[in-house]
């Protein structure tokens, strides 16, 4: 990975007070969880060998194949909005891809709540996590996976995961996306205050409004299908059930019914 390039290009464009780079490390989430870094900090590694996914799952990367990253950002927002900030992490790495890659553009898209999916497989995923929930301006670790030239994946994983380069068939500058993507987060940043126009953004992007899914909510494992409508102002998935009735969804997975 080109640290220089990445420090000269980011110090200058970007709010960012500090950029550390490990060569290895167990997770860059874990790492600024522990360190409590300054606010508009970057953690990033070209080999993360113990990835945090969602719901305690683990995010496997090959070495030197992809991005991994956590950003360390104060941010002043209510405990009940925090969801927005997953909404506009992956409102702002869709576009910054879909910019990058005009090509392809059409077919990157948002799943609720903040993977980005590339022809309708997993392409990166973001986890958030909180450091004082209490106080009025919160720390966050904004951490995100984007598969970019790894080529091969697990069996498990490997009808459900793909990369750009997979899409592409060219080896991609990794730190050009990273540049990017910091640059949009920070001149946008205050859609997070504009929440029905995030929202509107987000769902401008999204591969399942209007299609048929189905949903797993994770506390009880309840699962439902039916038409996905749209966001309410909770940030909760809105789907329509075969029923009839509209039941709004806060925490869980959805995946197409094909
Ligand atoms: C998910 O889709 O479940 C979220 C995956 C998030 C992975 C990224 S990689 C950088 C950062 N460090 C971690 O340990 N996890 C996030």
């Amino acid at each position: 990975m080109d640290v220089n390039l990445l420090c000269s290009t980011l110090r200058k464009d970007t709010l960012l007070k500090e950029i550390i780079y490990f060569p290895k490390i167990e997770s860059t989430n874990t790492y600024a969880q522990i360190l409590k870094f300054k606010d508009d900090t970057l953690v990033v590694t070209n080999h993360q060998t113990k990835g945090k996914g969602r719901f305690g799952r683990s995010w496997i990367s090959q070495e030197g194949q992809n991005l991994a990253f956590t950003l360390v950002k104060k941010i002043k927002i209510h405990v009940d909005e925090i969801q927005l900030l997953n909404l506009y992490t992956a409102y702002s790495l869709a576009t910054t891809l879909k910019k990058m890659f005009p090509d392809i553009a059409e077919k990157f898209s948002v799943k609720w709540p903040n993977d980005i999916l590339l022809r309708d497989k997993k392409v990166a995923g973001i986890l958030i996590e909180v450091q004082n929930l209490k106080d009025t301006e919160k720390t966050f670790l904004i951490g995100i996976g984007l598969n970019v030239n790894q080529t091969g994946f697990d069996p498990g994983i490997s009808s459900r995961a793909t990369s750009l380069r997979n899409e592409l068939n060219y080896e991609i500058q990794r730190e050009k996306i990273l540049i990017e993507f910091m640059n949009f987060f920070y001149e946008n940043v205050q859609l997070i205050n504009s929440k029905r126009d995030l929202i509107k953004n987000w769902e401008s992007q999204s591969a399942f409004i209007n299609k048929k899914v189905r949903f797993k909510q994770m506390e009880d494992s309840e699962i439902a299908e039916g038409i996905a409508k749209g966001l309410d102002d909770d940030c909760g998935l809105m789907i329509e059930l075969d029923c009839g009735t509209v039941k709004t969804f806060y925490s869980g997975e959805i995946s197409f019914v094909y």
